[in-house]
């Protein structure tokens, strides 16, 4: 398994295999032109797992200067629990805190009890105490 930067180039594929493991975190964020700027604008921080070729692991990473954040973690079902979504986990992090970025946020389904656990187990902190509030510009 090699776990290599994510271009733009993949995006294709990428975004076919988020259609498996994501669709409900997918939204007008993923579309090409976007994650190219988010590509551009955290140059080398997201990465994909590669295994005879093909990508079956992802993780976006990045900061906006003062905190970290990762989206997209995910892996093809039929590759999980082989400890790849762990090694990119590391790699996003390891990236993040290489820019001088003390703290790290992820943000996952309260239904989501598989994504909890992989977080938790890697030595994230569950907030209890913190609300996401979300604005959109365009409704
Ligand atoms: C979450 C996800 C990325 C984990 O990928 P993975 O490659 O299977 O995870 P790893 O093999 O690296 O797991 C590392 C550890 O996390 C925990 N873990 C991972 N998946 C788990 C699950 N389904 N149930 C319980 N614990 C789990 C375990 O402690 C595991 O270590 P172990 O296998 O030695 O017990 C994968 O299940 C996935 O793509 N899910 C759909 C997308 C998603 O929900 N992403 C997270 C959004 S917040």
């Amino acid at each position: 398994m090699e776990i290599r930067p994510m271009t733009i180039a993949d995006y294709d594929e990428v975004f076919a295999m988020w259609q498996i493991t994501s669709k409900r975190a997918l939204s007008q964020a993923d579309e090409k032109s976007q994650i190219e700027r988010y590509l551009l604008r955290n140059n080398g921080m997201s990465h994909v797992a590669v295994i005879d070729g093909k990508i079956v692991g992802t993780v976006l990473a990045g900061h906006d200067g003062r905190r970290g954040f990762i989206h997209h973690m995910a892996v093809l079902p039929e590759y999980r629990r082989r400890h790849i979504g762990h090694k990119l986990a590391e790699k996003a992090v390891e990236k993040i805190a290489a820019d001088g970025i003390d703290k790290t946020h992820i943000f996952c389904y309260q239904t989501n009890e598989a994504g909890q656990k992989f977080w938790s187990d890697f030595g994230f902190e569950k907030r209890d105490d913190v609300f996401v509030f979300s604005f959109n510009n365009k409704e």
